[in-house]
């Protein structure tokens, strides 16, 4: 059996683009696996479709922590508790601190909504649609402690089209982040794995 790289996805919310890391990984030539998913909301409807799918997933209720740090310590321990080696924010809607990003160095991929460098923060679509842009987009990153700022792995273009509003314009991006999140998940994965081997 040909080792895969052992994933786990953070989520706040719906879930769709963990859906579709979950069914990329389903291929079994994928060089990732999705073994855990860990939300900060236990109503987050993603972990109803995690399960669904058969993967691990549980809630770690932010507001059961007095602070970011012991939050951020439980997060940690489930992540490596479960021997997970490459993490992908799918809609985690938490800010990481710098200790954290530091300890998973590399190791941390998000999708944005927007075309980064452009548009980073909230409410990406509406502040598109404000500025009049012909174009948007979405972006898998390597996280880094500055916010939405990391090393780009992958991108996608789509047309603002006349008479979009933000939830078709959020519609027709989203199609993008489930084809594209996929795909750099297995660049990377495969690039870490690869670093893995000895030369001969
Ligand atoms: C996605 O559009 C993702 O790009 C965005 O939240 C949505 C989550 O949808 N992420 C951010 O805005 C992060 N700053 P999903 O839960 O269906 O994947």
């Amino acid at each position: 059996m040909t080792r895969r790289l052992r994933t786990g996805v953070l989520i706040s919310g719906r879930g769709s683009n963990m859906s579709a890391l979950i069914e990329a990984a389903g291929r079994p030539d994928f060089a990732a696996e999705i073994v855990l998913v860990l939300s900060d909301w236990p109503d987050a409807a993603g972990l109803v479709a995690a399960r669904a799918a058969g993967v691990t997933a549980k809630a770690i209720d932010y507001r059961c922590f007095s602070a970011r740090e012991a939050f951020e310590t439980e997060l940690h321990g489930q992540l490596a508790g479960a021997g997970i080696e490459l993490v992908c924010l799918a809609g985690f809607m938490r800010i990481l601190s710098p200790k954290l990003v530091e300890r998973w160095s590399g190791r941390i991929l998000n999708i944005h909504p927007s075309l980064l460098p452009e548009l980073r923060g909230l409410h990406t679509h509406e502040r598109a649609l404000a500025e009049g842009r012909r174009e948007h987009g979405c972006t898998v990153h390597f996280v880094s402690a500055e916010l939405d700022a990391g090393p780009i792995v992958a991108q996608a273009r789509v047309p603002v089209l006349p008479g979009d509003d933000a939830d078709t314009l959020a519609s027709r991006v989203l199609h993008e982040e489930h084809r594209i999140y996929p795909l750099a998940l297995e660049a990377v994965a495969r690039k870490l794995l690869a670093a893995e081997r000895p030369a001969i």
